[in-house]
């Protein structure tokens, strides 16, 4: 009986105009679950550190994706999970996808390799649906498969690796204020105007003819999201301030990191980068609310196994 040990990076989602559609990997802060394989059949979850979360497989992600996947594969095992939460539940940066995609990883690396990367993601969305309230792969697809990645399609699901700048730089303010994607997806709008629809179209055009031309300037000009962010901004404390911080050094962009409350901003190179961080620094350490600011390129490595 096998015992492995698995990591699983943080993510934007959204990337602005990617709604739904668009994610990418940061280094340096995600989820271990350790996976115990064992004789009997039932998946246990024995310990979770880092985060207070239930431990019934109904209730929690990792319990309730495990045993679906062990069930559908008919296996002749079980686990026991150790779950270490490196990403705060509720924090906008793919906690609960860290949490599901180390699952399908590591259950599947037990079972054999028995499912292929589309069906790890179908999975690992089924996990986002119990504890989101939607079927959305922007965390999941890049936490999976690294880089950045864009969700061709969902019915079926189709997917596929963004080309990104080499010296692209992450840098994500994390508010310590839980918010859950539940809630800020209940916030969104049924309907939206014609001519949002058609800027929204305008700028993930462009977005995405930015990555393949490397031209910063339409990577820019594409980030601005007309669907989500009018409707969850108002969750942001100091929202405004934040976007305006960034402008100040001629970033490539920023907007709020999947559902918040965490932010995003992309710039290019390392220097740049650490100036806005200090820059967020200066500006949050004044604030009542706790904070952690993380930096990191796109990281081309996704879900891994560690020793
Ligand atoms: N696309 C999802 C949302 C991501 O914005 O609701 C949640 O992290």
């Amino acid at each position: 009986m096998k015992s492995i040990k698995i990591f699983a990076p943080a993510t934007i989602a959204n990337l602005g105009s990617g709604f739904d559609l668009l994610g990418l990997a940061i280094d340096g802060i995600g989820d271990e679950i350790i996976f115990h394989q064992t004789q009997q059949l039932d998946v246990k979850i024995i310990d979770i550190k880092g985060a207070t979360l239930p431990y019934d497989n109904k209730n929690n992600i990792v319990g309730y994706v495990a045993e679906m996947m062990l069930n559908d594969a008919k296996a002749n095992f079980g686990v026991e999970i150790e779950i270490i939460k490196g990403i705060k539940p509720g924090s906008g940066i793919g906690s609960s996808a860290a949490s599901s995609v180390a699952t399908v990883f590591g259950i599947n690396l037990l079972l054999g390799d028995t499912f292929d990367n589309t069906q790890l993601i179908e999975y690992a969305m089924e996990g986002e649906l119990l504890v989101s309230g939607g079927k959305f792969a922007d965390n999941v697809a890049p936490c999976l498969l690294g880089g950045m990645v864009l969700i061709n399609d969902y019915e079926p699901l189709a997917y596929m690796q963004m080309p990104v700048p080499e010296n692209m730089y992450a840098v994500v303010l994390h508010p310590m204020i839980e918010l859950k994607t539940s809630d800020a997806r209940n916030l969104l709008p049924i309907k939206v105007a014609m001519k949002d629809a058609i800027k929204q179209a305008k700028n993930l055009g462009t977005f995405i003819a930015g990555l393949y031309t490397m031209d910063i300037d339409k990577i820019s000009r594409g980030l601005e999201d007309r669907l989500a962010t009018p409707y969850r901004s108002k969750l942001i404390p100091f929202f405004d301030d934040l976007m305006a911080l960034g402008k100040e050094l001629e970033i490539i962009g920023s907007g709020i990191s999947g559902s918040g409350p965490s932010v995003f901003y992309l710039c290019m190179g390392k220097e740049k980068a650490s100036d806005l961080a200090r820059k967020l620094h200066s500006f949050y350490e004044s604030k009542d609310t706790e904070y952690n600011i993380y930096i990191s390129p796109v990281a081309r490595q996704g879900v891994r196994e560690i020793k």
